[in-house]
């Protein structure tokens, strides 16, 4: 999967999200479900929906684990603020992947007359950040192992990013061929996206312990 570039550019955190690639892990949706953006001309309230990530092999700082990096490096959050972070990710009591489970509900209804129908309920953990932002993670069931994989995405409205073009916004128009957007995290919005990660598994919080004890000490 292409991962999405995250810079520093005129004093700021900028990150850059194709939109319009089958690979890439982002998808714009409305209404919850994905559109052609190629085809659709965007409205100012669909999401962008990232399948953010902190690592690639090796360890190496991608997307929120590099923001974290350059925001630390570059004093937009202070040693402090990240010691707070550390001790905050430490003291999580519970874990998403342990204290909840993807359950089938049963019901007395049919279809057609010999279908029994059934529910499956997905736990789900929301995060509002500002400005329309939000994050959610949702319990997987793990593909060649028993227990859940939970997965983070965090969406962001097509009104908050901007284009790479010269045309500048992306409302009212479909995207270009290889269109990218520009999105400028805040503090708020790199913390809040450490902190849902580090909730999600004893695995998750580990790693995320990892690339705090890493950044501080760089
Ligand atoms: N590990 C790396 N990226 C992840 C994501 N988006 N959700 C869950 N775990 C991850």
């Amino acid at each position: 999967m292409v991962e999405s570039e995250v810079g520093w550019e005129d004093g700021k955190i900028v990150c850059e999200l194709p939109i319009t690639l089958p690979t890439s892990k982002v998808r714009v949706k409305r209404n919850e479900e994905p559109i052609a953006v190629r085809q659709n001309n965007l409205k100012e309230d669909d999401l962008l929906e990232w399948q953010i990530s902190y690592y690639k092999e090796g360890k190496i700082l991608i997307e929120v684990g590099k923001m974290l990096e350059l925001a630390y490096q570059h004093g937009i959050i202070s040693k402090e603020e990240l010691e707070k972070l550390e001790d905050y990710v430490d003291k999580v009591p519970n874990v998403f992947d342990e204290d909840f489970e993807i359950t089938k509900e049963e019901t007395d209804k049919k279809f057609l007359g010999e279908f029994k129908i059934i529910f499956r309920h997905v736990p789900i953990i929301r995060k509002e950040l500002y400005n329309g932002c939000f994050i959610e993670a949702e319990l997987k069931h793990k593909q060649r192992a028993v227990g859940y994989q939970p997965m983070l995405y965090i969406f962001i409205p097509v009104q908050n990013v901007v284009s790479d073009n010269s045309l500048g916004s992306l409302i009212g128009r479909p995207a270009e061929s290889k269109e990218i957007a520009r999105w400028f995290p805040t503090k708020n919005d790199m913390i809040g996206t450490i902190k849902t990660f580090a909730v999600l598994s004893h695995k998750h919080r580990d790693d995320i312990i990892e690339i705090i004890k890493r950044i501080t000490k760089s």
